[in-house]
């Protein structure tokens, strides 16, 4: 593998770079961490190795995390959600060796894994805990370098969580999608815009009158369900977690098992972090002409292989978008072969949310450094203060001002002595 990276095409890099520009200009709380981290330079003498989406997104914080002194390598967290000519740019105009290609199979996913742990990094970032995974699997040998890894999704934490639980976690980790500024903007608004955008681009279909049926209500359904709304859809939702089901309900939406759910639905939405949520048995319950799509992390959500296996005839109608036709004659179309939507046909989350995001990933490794020799093994998140001055530095970017305490209303809050 070349050292510099392996990208698709590196003649795309001018249009990377005024992608990446672009970015930029809708991130100033990540440039903000920049213009200090030029000055005080706190990853100086620092590997880090990123496996997140190769998005001009990312590669504005990878250029925050060089400004800070790193050293830093990147590659794909996903094998579809790479912009190849961010990836470009970054490898050309800014020396950041980035190893990622848009369609990439598995083997290639997992070379371009290796090529990054192969540079022996002092810190991680992952966003699936693809990084972590490998390095307590097959290349345990480098746990003792790691310092600390960052994990910027609900399915990673989760998986790292699982790992805590059994004892199986080596090394400290960050938590990124547990702050406030990251899961309640990145997975709410983000993913409730960037999945109709994918949705819309891969099909051009009108969301006004359609059913809508989101799969999941955490913080991206919530999004996703409001979005689709909004566009004029009848939503419906369906959960396993009667709180979220109830709060489902007293959002205003119809809460039905998915058994029942696919019988009426137009398009399935899965964004639950969990497998076979959309089964081939619910896949056959659909109407003819169903689009399904997933914008969880992984491609289990929906029973991909099965419908791949059953149906009798499948052809690629438009770019992203497979018809299946099942024994009965009917169609199913699925949208990104059940992977990403939003990241596979659009371009995943604004850059205006993965501002807070991404400052959450530099502050990560800021933490790591400063706290090295101190840390314990196990999952770390961010503190209420630093949370809350990432939403204070979000809010003066947006040229919003809004109130502070007095000192008697302070005092107030603190006591328990006065009443009525
Ligand atoms: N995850 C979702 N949207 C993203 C984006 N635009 N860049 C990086 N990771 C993302």
């Amino acid at each position: 593998m070349n050292p510099s990276g392996d990208v698709k095409n590196i003649a795309l890099a001018a249009a990377g770079k005024l992608r990446i520009e672009w970015a930029g200009n809708a991130m100033p709380v990540l440039k903000l961490i920049e213009k200090r981290f030029i000055k005080e330079k706190p990853l100086k003498g620092l590997v880090i190795a990123a496996c997140l989406h190769v998005t001009a997104e990312t590669a504005n914080l990878m250029l925050t995390l060089k400004a800070g002194g790193a050293k830093v390598y990147l590659c794909a967290s996903n094998p579809l959600s790479t912009q190849d000519d961010v990836a470009a740019s970054l490898v050309k105009d800014y020396q950041i060796p980035t190893f990622a290609i848009k369609g990439e199979d598995t083997k290639t996913y997992y070379s371009h894994l290796n090529a990054v742990l192969d540079t022996h990094p002092n810190i991680t970032m992952d966003d699936g805990a693809d990084l972590v995974s490998l390095l307590h699997t097959k290349r345990k040998n480098q746990l003792s370098e790691i310092i600390g890894s960052s994990e910027e999704t609900t399915t990673g934490v989760i998986r790292l969580k699982a790992m805590m639980k059994d004892a199986a976690l080596k090394i400290p980790v960050f938590a990124v999608n547990d702050s406030d500024t990251k899961h309640m903007f990145d997975n709410r608004y983000g993913t409730g815009q960037s999945t109709l955008d994918g949705i819309m681009r891969a099909t051009n279909m009108l969301l006004a009158g359609k059913t809508f049926v989101v799969a999941g209500y955490g913080w991206c359904g919530r999004g996703l369900a409001s979005r689709a709304h909004g566009m004029g859809a009848h939503v419906v939702v369906t959960e396993v977690d009667a709180i979220k089901a109830l709060e489902a309900v007293m959002d205003g939406y119809t809460v039905m098992p998915m058994a029942k759910a696919a019988k009426i639905g137009d398009m399935f939405v899965t964004v639950t972090g969990d497998k076979n949520v959309v089964s081939f048995d619910h896949i056959l319950a659909m109407k003819d002409g169903a689009v399904i799509a997933n914008s969880g992390h992984f491609n289990v959500e929906v029973a991909v292989e099965a419908l791949q296996k059953k149906a009798k005839a499948h052809r690629i109608i438009r770019t992203y978008v497979e018809e299946y036709t099942l024994a009965d004659g009917t169609k199913r179309f699925l949208l990104a072969e059940g992977r990403l939507i939003n990241l596979s046909a659009a371009e995943g989350h604004p850059a205006e949310v993965m501002d807070m995001s991404f400052a959450n990933q530099a502050l990560a490794a800021e933490f790591f450094i400063k706290n090295k020799g101190k840390l314990e093994v196990k999952v770390y998140t961010i503190s209420k203060e630093m949370d809350q001055e990432i939403a204070r530095l979000k809010l003066k970017g947006m040229g919003v001002q809004f109130d502070t305490l007095t000192k008697e209303q302070e005092a107030y809050l603190g006591s328990w002595q006065e009443g009525t």
